[in-house]
């Protein structure tokens, strides 16, 4: 059996599910092999819990609680009759969210819940290390490169930058010592791709490095990864021990002459620090501050030295493509985006959880197939892509193919992962809002039009929902927009507009409600909200007087009653509590 303890099993209760599976397995006096594993994707139904039969059945059960546990254990492990209600997948019935799987290519995924990831010999029963043998033994640097350029994998942190052609640049850098860096700071709110594939399966993304060091001419590696995730750091600090103890990592790796050594740098938390520039002068222990390139980290990086850098998820690709074969992986995808991409999907959406989904499928497909839809059978407005250097697709642009350009036309990034799904509850306004205000507080101020001009556009924003806008501020905050995105140094400044250029491109309508007719069409600004009482409607049970915290309602018994708009606080009560549905909400 294998219990789900990836970061979200644990916060849905995986250690206590685990606890009570155990004790009642020794009431129950049987003999079962439980392990644990990371995240298998649906995090939406943690806990997880599988059952794997030595006949080859595997059932997987979503949603348990310790409660569960004596029925569980009775009817499917000493009865042999699995409890079908709560099984979420089975490999002998088809289930609804089967549909959940059905359009998804797990090449990066391909062992997350399948093993358990703080044992090297189970990375290593899935083929583990394997891709480092053959480069190291049938494989000369310059031929390891070239499978990679051939592959057309594109760096996932972000730019999409051809990840081939970055350790072609870094080999032929000239300097005896080199570095390869493992970015892992992943700082958007709503992404946890990076995080899961580093819990669950730390080793791979590893051997996705020491290729690289190969391929390069490096020595030495390093994990930057975000202290805020320690669970990956953790089973990466045990990955490590492991590999040194098989002869993995260290000197003379494999017998042969490759020597590699791998540390780990704890971030503290900056966004700006996921900049590689930053990065590496964050490894130094500088402050986190980008700096011009050129020089490009490939010629100076760490140090001083050569360094390659990338993404967690593009290093977790690449064993699979040296086993697999460049032609393999550049069969998925369309014409410059080959392979898979790995999503969170977050916020209204029915199925949240982390996805590996071919380029080249349709926001449509990844949101209502994958996704199983919006939450609560609402309906789909918008999706942000690419975190708060991306930008707000509307639901009209849903066919939009899920490749480099594609998003990048629609004014959006690919990013390096992040979905927040939006309803239509949600306000476009407050959306640009909230994401200026993480790369307001983000900016690490050494560019005047970052640090000041965020500030303005976020000012601004603030004031049109709170129902104080004014003529002109649309225009204003696009030549503000417009500014920053040309004179910032970094990525930083030069996307952090997008979340407001692709809102006002898109829902300019919903500006202007805001700023001409004071209201917010998805009833989502507070402080834009009016409460009113419906006459006809209302029978005066006097239930809302009753629990408006403010004595803002007045009437009398079996009388229509009346809100004062200048006392009323907007807390929504009254609407909450009337069973006439007498009080309407503009
Ligand atoms: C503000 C900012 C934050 C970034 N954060 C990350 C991050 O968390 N993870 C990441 O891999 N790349 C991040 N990047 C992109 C990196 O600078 C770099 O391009 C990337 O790590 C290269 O790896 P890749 O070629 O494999 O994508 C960020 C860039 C900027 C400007
Ligand atoms: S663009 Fe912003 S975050 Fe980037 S270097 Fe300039 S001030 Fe710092
Ligand atoms: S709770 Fe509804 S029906 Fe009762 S007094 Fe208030 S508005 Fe009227
Ligand atoms: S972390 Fe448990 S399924 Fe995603």
């Amino acid at each position: 059996m294998v219990v789900g303890l990836g970061s979200c099993g644990i916060a849905a209760g995986g250690h206590k599910v685990k606890a009570a599976l155990m004790e009642n397995l020794k009431k129950a006096g049987l003999k079962v092999q439980v392990s644990d594993t990371g995240c298998v994707g649906m995090c939406y139904s943690e806990v997880l819990l599988d059952v794997h039969h030595k006949n080859g059945q595997v059932y997987t059960y979503g949603n348990m609680t310790p409660d569960r546990m004596p029925r569980f254990v009775d009817q499917h492990l000493t009865q042999g009759q699995p409890v079908a209600e709560w099984l979420v997948r089975a490999s002998d019935r088809a289930l609804p969210d089967d549909s959940f799987y059905a359009k998804q290519k797990r090449i990066v995924l391909r062992n997350c819940g399948q093993m358990d990831p703080e044992k090297i010999e189970d990375y290593m029963a899935h083929g583990g290390y394997q891709a480092l043998e053959k480069a190291l033994r049938k494989m000369s640097p310059d031929q390891v490169i070239k499978e990679v350029l051939d592959s057309g994998l594109r760096g996932r942190g972000g730019a999409g930058f051809p990840t081939g052609r970055k350790w072609q640049f870094a080999r032929g850098s000239q300097g005896g010592k080199k570095y390869i860096v493992c970015n892992g700071d992943e700082g958007d709110p709503g992404a946890f791709m990076d995080r899961s594939v580093l819990e669950g399966d730390p080793h791979n993304v590893m051997e996705g490095m020491l290729i690289a060091g190969y391929a390069i001419g490096a020595d030495e590696g390093y994990f930057y990864v975000r202290a805020e995730y320690p669970l990956a750091v953790e089973r990466l600090k045990l990955a490590i021990g492991q590999a040194k103890k098989k002869g993995f990592l260290g000197q003379n790796i494999m017998g042969t002459k490759f020597c590699f050594e791998m540390k780990i740098k704890e971030g503290a938390g900056a966004f700006v620090c996921g900049e590689e520039t930053a990065l590496m002068a964050s490894i130094e222990g500088q402050r986190g501050m980008p700096r011009l390139r050129p020089p490009f980290p490939a010629v100076s990086g760490l140090w001083g030295k050569p360094t390659n850098i990338n993404n967690v998820e593009t290093f977790a690709n690449v064993p699979w493509i040296i086993l697999n074969g460049a032609a393999a992986f550049a069969s998925l995808g369309t014409e410059k985006s080959k392979g898979s991409k790995v999503f969170a999907l977050a916020g209204k959406i029915a199925r949240g959880g982390l996805v590996e989904v071919p380029m080249g499928i349709t926001i449509n497909e990844i949101i209502h197939e994958v996704g199983g839809g919006i939450k609560d059978g609402r309906s789909f407005k918008a999706v942000q892509m690419g975190g708060p250097s991306g930008g707000c697709i509307p639901a009209a642009l849903g066919n939009t193919i899920v490749d480099y350009d594609s998003v990048g036309q629609t004014g959006a990034i690919m990013g390096s992962g992040g979905m927040v799904v939006m309803d239509d509850t949600t306000c476009m306004v407050d959306i640009a809002r909230f994401f200026l205000d993480f790369t307001q507080k983000e900016s690490c101020g050494k560019c005047t039009f970052c640090r000041v001009g965020t500030k303005r556009m976020l000012e601004t924003l603030e004031r049109i929902t709170k129902g104080q806008g004014k003529e002109g501020d649309i225009e204003l905050l696009l030549e503000l927009a417009e500014k920053i995105k040309i004179s910032s140094l970094c990525g930083l400044g030069q996307t952090a507009p997008n979340p407001v250029l692709t809102t006002v491109k898109y829902f300019r309508d919903e500006y202007e409600a805001h700023i001409k007719e004071k209201r917010c069409p998805a009833h989502s600004c507070k402080e834009l909200l009016k409460y009113e009482v419906v006459p006809e409607k209302c029978v005066g049970c006097t239930a809302c007087a009753r629990v408006c915290p403010v004595t803002a309602i007045s009437g009398q018994v079996k009388k229509p009653h009346v809100i004062d708009q200048e006392a009323c606080i907007k807390c929504g009560n009254c609407v909450t509590k009337c069973k006439f549905d007498a009080i309407k909400v503009r």
